[in-house]
């Protein structure tokens, strides 16, 4: 299996979260991927490097940001909406019905976000866990007080649970899957 692949199912597998090593078993499922294909870099990447230096970072977000131009950024093909990318966020399906390895049962991937963006509360029907790779944030689960989240914690929401998150100084770098119910249709943002 490649590196990418058996780091990140050894990353969600660690986190000792049910949902996190459902996906991991998940990823042993999958065929091998060569991850040869370049991708045009998207604009808010730019800012992608400053991951590396932030404290508390996990050691694989140097091997993200080394193969990050292999990764699909932003090639969702209907999803996300348009202007996503423009607002200083973005994430590649590295697995999922429209990922780089097709897979009808779940979706994996990779997000980042520029600092000094808020990703307004959103919800869908999908279970979700999100393990941060890079970059302290403050995150908010339904209407509660936004929380500081660290790198290498792992955040877990439930179907239809509205989630934000919102960055200040430093970018996110983060590992996220969505498992259960794994439409774009019922996806819902404020
Ligand atoms: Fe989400």
């Amino acid at each position: 299996m490649h590196f990418l692949l058996s780091s990140i199912m050894e990353i969600f597998n660690a986190t000792g979260n049910s949902a996190a090593q459902r996906v991991a078993e998940k990823i042993k499922t999958v065929p091998d991927h060569g991850f040869t294909e370049k991708f045009a870099p998207e604009p808010v990447l730019k800012h992608l490097s400053m991951t590396l230096f932030l404290p508390g970072a996990h050691a694989f977000t140097a091997d993200i940001n080394a193969v990050a131009e292999h990764l699909p950024w932003g090639k969702l093909g209907s999803h996300p909406p348009a202007g996503v990318t423009a607002s200083g966020r973005t994430f590649c399906q590295i697995i999922g019905p429209e990922g780089l390895i097709k897979d009808d049962g779940f979706r994996m991937g990779v997000y980042f976000q520029a600092p000094d963006v808020m990703y307004p509360s959103h919800w869908h029907n999908a279970e979700e866990v999100y393990y941060v790779l890079s970059g302290t944030a403050s995150w908010q689960k339904d209407k509660a007080r936004f929380a500081t989240q660290s790198p290498q914690s792992l955040i877990h929401h439930r179907p239809n649970q509205p989630h934000a998150m919102h960055t200040q100084k430093e970018p996110l770098l983060a590992l996220w899957a969505w498992v259960g119910d794994i439409g774009f249709e019922s996806y819902g943002i404020e």
